[in-house]
């Protein structure tokens, strides 16, 4: 884990190797004042010499403002070291994700990829600003201090090795204690930002339906869950401060013991006594300090591993070697093919079919049948468990990612608009296209009238998520962007559903005359959307019920007459949903 991340901090080694020396320097100084402080005391202070109080005074301020200088300096560095290494982490997801396939994404999820690049990341970068700062300063001002306090006297600080023991052990318990805990902590930060996530993207879904109290009950609990583990984890670790306390005190209180015996047995100066006090309480300090890193290297260690698990993830579906790099035509070939999500059982089965390019299939079958996960294997969004998928004759493995997903256009069940103009949007699709290319685009998805009817037409800003144009708007506006990348594969995944049915009969009626040679497939609810296609696939439970024309399955598929009867005598049942 370390060394994934160690690469991360390329371009700031210097500052981050600097750190540690400009703290090294601040402790030097600061350890050297209450060293020089005795003098002060029984030199200056005791002997009434106000020569000496001022001399050595004078020193000690400019020991003091080097200090300072240097930790000012340090603090600087760090902040830049440690910025720099958590951008060079999120940029390093960020290009990794762009990656993934989509049971990449399924396997992280998408709020756990959302929670992994933002408060792991951060937590990351404290405990990398931290060990650079405090990680050289805690064990160097213990080391220095002890050197300096045996240097004044060598009985007085065996009384805080005494205490060591006693201290190491209450540390390691809490350490050992705490680790698995925070674990649990992140998990439940995947979840909080799980329901947040789903609560605003679908706030219009859960108005609607009257669910907000549901929904906060939801939130409750997620976050009670939270609670309860970060809790129990403080808990443990505020143990850390009584446990520091009377290590602290009853180094003080030895040392004040034995340091007075030592004083009247003339052995030792009252200024050395505050010397060797100010040391020990510099190495508790510093013990106490090395306590909370190890207490945040705990977390950050959490957080770090779930990092670097997104970091080494392989992208499930690669390029081969030696791609095939031209769609030859519009043809697929489904061979025998099982699928299956990750871990899940075979959702699709024995799929087995050819369809020739140029043609307009429909595609119609219960809601959770498999249609969606059928069409996404022929742009290879996900790939098949058995079988193959064949496109322009060849295997879907062995053609270049991005040829393939050019040449197959698909519009999504979920579809998704960017924030941004329409021209934008549709230049998604084509980046140089012109305004001509996509007003033709928008005629063909009968989208042209309304965007013209828009303020500013083109220029209409579209907010995020599409929420500022109606649901059919949307989809037609998501089939012109589609139409852009002129396809040799379209598919329409109930990509009309929201549109009435006099204009998706409109749409169809132009891909038929405007792009015949482009194998059109249709995913709709409707019969009335895939009637007049050349053949029609009925799915049902992940199977091929039948394949053939309107009239064929009428004539012989059971599912496809029972469809049929309940939208016919069903009156309004497949009226559109008005957009
Ligand atoms: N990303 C996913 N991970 C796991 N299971 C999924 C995923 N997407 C869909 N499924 C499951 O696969 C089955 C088929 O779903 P889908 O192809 O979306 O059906 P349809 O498009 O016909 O409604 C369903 O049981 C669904 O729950
Ligand atoms: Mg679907």
């Amino acid at each position: 884990m370390l060394k994934r991340l160690l690469k991360c901090v390329k371009g700031y080694w210097f500052y981050t190797l600097v750190t540690p020396l400009l703290v090294l320097a601040e402790v030097l100084m600061s350890v050297l004042i209450p060293y020089r402080m005795a003098d002060l005391i029984d030199k200056g202070v005791d002997a009434g010499n106000m020569d000496v109080i001022k001399s050595i005074g004078s020193v000690l301020l400019v020991y003091a403002f080097i200090s300072m200088a240097f930790g000012i300096l340090s603090g600087i560095f760090s902040a830049i070291a440690s910025c720099g290494f958590a951008t060079n982490v999120r940029h390093d997801m960020y290009y990794k994700i762009q990656t993934f396939s989509f049971s990449n994404v399924d396997k992280f999820s998408t709020a756990g990829l959302v929670t992994r690049m933002t408060s792991d990341v951060t937590r990351l970068q404290f405990a990398f600003n931290m060990s650079m700062r405090m990680a050289a300063r805690a064990p160097a001002n213990m080391v220095f201090a002890l050197i300096m306090s045996f240097r004044i006297n060598k009985k007085l600080p065996l009384v805080f090795l005494a205490v060591l023991p006693f201290l190491g052990f209450a540390l390691g318990f809490i350490m050992k204690k705490a680790m698995p805990l925070f674990k649990k902590v992140f998990e439940s930060y995947d979840d909080v930002n799980r329901v947040v996530q789903e609560n605003v993207r679908g706030i219009r879904v859960v108005k609607s339906f009257v669910r907000e109290e549901h929904e906060i009950e939801k939130f409750g609990a997620v976050t009670g869950m939270l609670k309860a583990l970060s809790m129990k984890a403080e808990r443990i670790v505020a143990i850390n401060f009584p446990v520091m306390n009377i290590s602290m005190y009853t180094c003080s209180l030895g040392v004040c013991w034995l340091g007075a015996k030592l004083i009247v047995g003339g052995e030792m100066t009252t200024g050395q006594l505050m010397s060797v006090m100010n040391y020990i309480l510099q190495i508790l300090m510093s013990l106490m300090m090395l306590s909370m890193i190890f207490l945040n290297l705990t977390q950050a260690k959490a957080a770090g591993d779930r990092v670097v698990e997104v970091l080494n993830e392989e992208p499930d579906i690669k390029n081969c070697d030696d791609p095939v790099m031209e769609l030859k035509d519009g043809s697929i070939r489904f061979e025998h093919v099982d699928f299956a999500y990750a871990g899940g059982k075979n959702c699709l089965r024995d799929l087995d079919f050819e369809i020739k390019s140029g043609e307009t299939i429909g595609i119609i079958g219960g809601t959770g049948t498999g249609k969606t996960s059928m069409v996404q294997l022929i742009p290879r969004l996900y790939d098949v468990r058995s079988g193959a998928v064949y496109v322009g004759g060849d295997n879907v493995k062995d053609i270049d990612l991005k040829t393939l997903r050019s040449g197959v256009a698909m519009v999504l069940q979920k579809n998704l608009l960017f924030s941004g103009t329409i021209r934008a949007n549709m230049q998604w699709g084509k980046e140089d296209a012109t305004d001509g290319e996509i007003w033709s685009a928008l005629r063909l998805a009968q989208a042209d009238g309304f965007v013209r009817a828009l303020p500013g037409g083109l220029d209409y800003v579209i907010e995020q998520g599409g929420s500022n144009v109606s649901g059919g708007q949307k989809q037609r506006l998501c089939i012109a962007r589609a139409l852009l990348t002129s396809p040799k594969i379209l598919i329409l995944d109930d990509s009309t559903s929201a549109v009435d049915t006099a204009t998706e009969a409109s749409i169809r009626k132009g891909f038929r005359e405007f792009m015949p040679s482009v194998t059109k497939l249709i995913i709709a609810q409707r019969i009335s959307s895939v009637k007049d296609a050349d053949r029609i696939i009925v799915i049902d439970d992940g199977e091929i019920s039948g394949i053939g024309t309107h009239e064929e399955l009428m004539a012989s598929n059971r599912i496809y007459q029972e469809v049929y009867e309940s939208q016919t005598k069903g009156g309004d049942f497949d009226e559109p949903q008005a957009d």
